[in-house]
């Protein structure tokens, strides 16, 4: 049976049919032999970082298999959350429970039933995850309430001692410091740190799948979608799915990527993603308290302020996740016409501090980026793509 685009390319799951092995820069090794020697290596725990949509779950889904994965997120831990509870309950394990034994009493035909309460030790629950060659997967650690992230890693440590597995997967700067700066933990500890997507590995998954599915792509082509994937396979996969719906909805019936067809591709691609708060917040920047902002004339005529200026400077072209300063001011003066006043580098500056601290006091879907060191950098493939291709500026 010929197989379907969405067999092919799948976003949001484990892709069969267009999983790309890469290399890891710093050892020439596959993230898939780094990751499997840290597993073999007992009373070591696994700490692996890497930017959102880097392939981090998959990895470990790859490596360990679905057999014998067993997947917890950091979302779900409360406060009050029982570790080892959960860690049986995601393995199958009852923790708690009520057993009825009859016996019968000596000496008599009498029945004597008894109700007894159980629940399971920890080291019960080591010894499955032991006997069963049971990896724990702590996916998106960060999610966990920081104050409970420490006791994770407490209880991560003295179960590693005794040979239980675990991978603990988290993104940088965050809530790595739980696992990598606990100096119980040091000695310990197998790292790998996971690097965004390179052009020519991400163009793979499109080689690779529109092979499979016998539709001709051009070489070029591939790079260009894979330019505007961000270092997301993630995204890579998105945007060639939407290709194959948009050809397999087209009339011509053709078996080809054409060129012109891919902006529309990026265009039905962020009807996915729901990033329109994020935006508005960022152009409004924070409160004024009924102070009125400067304005900028820009060379589309319209006016703008600075906060509306410095989202629009990251949307431009190219494509890029880590914008040095002076990349974003020269962005900015290209838009703002030249006979008029241009933002003083040092408001710009105070303005990116300022963005990055109204993001921060959000959700977890507003931090879509940082700035430091005088470095911008988007944390979130998604987030740029959006801005880029979901007519997400609007104007006020
Ligand atoms: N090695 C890979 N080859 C091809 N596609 C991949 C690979 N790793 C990830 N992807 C794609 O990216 C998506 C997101 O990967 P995921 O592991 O969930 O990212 P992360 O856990 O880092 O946020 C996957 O559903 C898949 O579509
Ligand atoms: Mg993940």
């Amino acid at each position: 049976m010929a197989l379907k685009a969405e067999d092919v390319f799948r976003p949001g799951a484990f892709p069969e049919y267009t999983y790309i092995s890469r290399k890891s820069a710093v050892s020439d090794l596959s993230y898939e032999f780094r990751l499997m020697q840290a597993i073999k290596v007992s009373g070591f725990l696994t700490s692996l970082v890497g930017p959102s949509k880097m392939g981090k779950t998959i990895l470990c889904e790859k490596v360990i298999g679905f057999e014998k994965i067993v997947e917890v997120s950091g979302a779900d831990f409360g406060e009050e959350t029982d570790f080892w509870k959960l860690v049986a309950s995601k393995a199958g394990l009852a923790y708690e429970g009520q057993f009825s034994s009859e016996k019968l009493i000596t000496g008599t035909q009498d029945r004597y039933s008894k109700n007894e309460a159980f629940s399971l030790t920890k080291d019960k629950i080591i010894d499955y995850y032991k006997n069963e060659n049971l990896v724990l997967v702590i996916d998106d650690f960060h999610y966990a309430p920081e104050e409970k992230r420490m006791r994770i890693a407490q209880q991560l440590k003295d179960a590693i001692r005794r040979g239980f597995k675990a991978i603990v997967i988290s993104l940088p700067h965050r809530a790595d410091e739980a696992i990598r700066r606990n100096a119980d933990l040091s000695g310990r500890l197998s790292m790998i740190n996971m690097e965004p997507w390179e052009v020519n590995e991400l163009k793979e998954i499109a080689v690779l799948g529109f092979e499979k599915l016998g539709i001709q792509i051009e070489d070029a082509v591939a790079t260009q979608i894979a330019i505007e994937s961000l270092s997301s396979p993630q995204l890579m996969q998105y945007i060639c799915l939407n290709i194959c719906t948009i050809l397999e909805m087209s009339e011509s019936n053709t078996r080809c990527v054409k060129q012109e067809i891919l902006e529309t591709a990026y265009r039905y691609t962020t009807a996915n993603f729901e990033y329109s708060d994020v935006v508005s917040l960022m152009q409004k920047g924070p409160n004024t308290r009924g102070k009125n902002r400067n304005r900028f004339r820009s060379n589309d005529g319209r006016e703008y302020d600075i906060y509306e200026l410095i989202v629009k400077s990251i949307a431009e072209n190219p494509p890029i996740m880590k914008l040095k300063f002076e990349d974003i001011k020269e962005r900015i003066y290209c838009l703002v016409s030249d006979d008029c006043g241009k933002p003083a580098p040092q408001t710009i500056k105070e303005s990116l501090a300022k963005l990055r601290e109204l993001l921060d006091a959000r959700e977890d879907i507003f931090k879509v980026l940082d700035w430091k060191e005088g470095i911008l950098y988007i944390l979130d493939p998604l987030f740029l793509f959006y801005l880029r291709w979901g007519g997400g500026i609007k104007h006020v």
